[in-house]
């Protein structure tokens, strides 16, 4: 992980005028030769775009604050409950285990009526990655945009009252003692394809309440504190409009999104293909393919199980897909610059050449990508992955579950889990065996 940078350094370095100190500290950290000079900007102070002739758009992803009508009829529908908060702290891991994770609060959240307070996310260890339940935790813009995800609440859901902290619920100071749960435990077996009546889920939680309420008192606040929720909920329960359209509530933190905004359009000049970034995806362009090996995945999905975890698994499956897309490049995403070199090497073998984001960020930009954390640098990633012609992914990855499923939402061949792999489309390919793992496509929200 050498391109970790520890969190503290200072963002405002090239501005100080280091930037010579910064390019040469990279070509050595790095050990290889970035495309220098004509990317860099010299002149920090300079206003003119860095790339292209036309001004590139410098946001794809900034997308307006959703106002859903299936999710408007369902918080509709519900009976709120001005004395119930429900808090969402305990979201642990990557963005496809963390966006779920919040999710699924505010899903449950609306299935009681109760109010939420603004999520937080518990922070990976930075010197040990597999390490992931660190109790250490940080505000959800570690991730997400905050000002969408309450915007997006308020349009869509508008009774639910949104809290910025647990001080601020009303009468906070009388609050009975916060109460922990674990959303799914007190219904009892859970399918793989999640519950299978989360419409009752109402009436068993207020039922389960009633042991902590000798004495209801509605005008002291009752806090639960829910605890990590991951593939569970069946989010198909509610309609496909909720389903597709939930997950707009978050939205990718802004520096991330401009850098992947950066890096498509590089990506686009470099390899001349056509970036209209407003469209979902871009035929002819790029296959992105999500190397899963790094230390946490290799620990948690030993390879003697599970043989998608190894490498040579997944570089001569990844290899074998490229040519259906002719693209002009293969993006990886990997947290690990080790595995992509050992993959650009096979791919070089035939004939094919393999990117990654570090190639096309330079100068202040480079430096914002390698001062962010870990899974902050995996969320560029996410947002460029979006936009490739095709894609492909290991079925032990919610990350790369998550992308695929969202492109599918613009993919012409519907059975997409019909085979031959656990998710095939021509827009995108998880390798496993079919319906080997049923409970992402059924619990996790695109
Ligand atoms: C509202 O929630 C409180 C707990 O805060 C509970 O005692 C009460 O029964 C609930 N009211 C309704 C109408 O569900
Ligand atoms: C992170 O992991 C390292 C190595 O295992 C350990 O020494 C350190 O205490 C951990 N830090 C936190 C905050 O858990
Ligand atoms: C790669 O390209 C070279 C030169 O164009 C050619 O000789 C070689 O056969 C190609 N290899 C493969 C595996 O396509």
């Amino acid at each position: 992980m050498g391109f970790l940078l520890p969190p503290g350094i200072s963002r405002r370095y090239a501005a100080l005028g280091a930037s010579t100190l910064v390019v040469i500290w990279l070509w050595v950290a790095f050990g290889r030769v970035y495309r220098l000079p004509e990317h860099i900007s010299w002149n920090v102070n300079s206003n003119r775009p860095q790339y292209g002739q036309s001004s590139p758009v410098p946001d794809a992803f900034d997308l307006a604050p959703i106002n859903s009508e299936s999710i408007k009829s369902v918080c509709g529908d519900t009976r709120w409950n001005e004395s119930l908060v429900f808090t969402c702290d305990e979201s642990v891991g990557g963005i496809g285990n963390i966006r779920n994770s919040i999710l699924n609060c505010v899903r449950y959240a609306i299935s009681a009526g109760a109010g939420l307070v603004v999520p937080s996310i518990v922070l990976r260890n930075s010197s040990d990655i597999s390490y992931i339940r660190t109790g250490v935790k940080t505000d959800m813009s570690f991730m997400f945009d905050t000002q969408h995800f309450i915007e997006s609440l308020r349009l869509s859901c508008p009774s639910m009252p949104i809290y910025n902290s647990i001080p601020s619920i009303p009468n906070y100071e009388k609050a009975h003692n916060h109460i922990p749960l674990i959303p799914e435990s007190i219904v009892g077996y859970v399918p793989k394809t999640g519950l299978s009546q989360p419409e009752e889920w109402r009436s068993t939680f207020y039922n389960w309440l009633l042991q902590y309420q000798d004495t209801p008192d509605t005008t002291r606040p009752t806090i639960v504190e829910l605890g990590r929720s991951y593939l569970q909920y069946p989010i198909y329960s509610d309609g496909e409009g909720f389903a597709l359209s939930f997950g707009g509530i978050l939205k990718i933190r802004s520096d991330a999104r401009r850098l992947a905004t950066k890096t498509l359009t590089n990506l686009a000049e470099t390899y001349s293909f056509d970036a209209d970034l407003s469209a979902p995806f871009l035929p002819n362009s790029f296959f992105g393919v999500h190397l899963r090996t790094e230390k946490d995945a290799a620990e948690g999905w030993p390879a003697p199980d599970w043989v998608y975890s190894r490498y040579d698994t997944q570089s001569k499956l990844y290899l074998e897909q490229a040519p259906r897309s002719s693209p002009a490049v293969i993006y990886v995403a990997s947290g690990d610059l080790n595995e992509v070199a050992k993959f650009a090497s096979d791919a070089a073998a035939r004939n094919m050449s393999v990117t990654t984001k570090f190639d096309h960020l330079s100068g202040q930009d480079l430096e914002d990508l390698t001062n962010l954390a870990w899974d902050q640098q995996a969320l560029v990633d996410f947002l460029v992955m979006m936009k490739g012609a095709d894609f492909a992914g290991i079925a032990h990855s919610s990350f790369a579950w998550n992308i695929a499923l969202k492109r599918h939402q613009y993919a012409q061949k519907k059975d997409h889990l019909d085979g031959p792999q656990m998710l095939s489309d021509e827009l995108s390919q998880m390798y496993g065996i079919p319906r080997g793992y049923p409970e992402y496509a059924a619990c996790l929200w695109p």
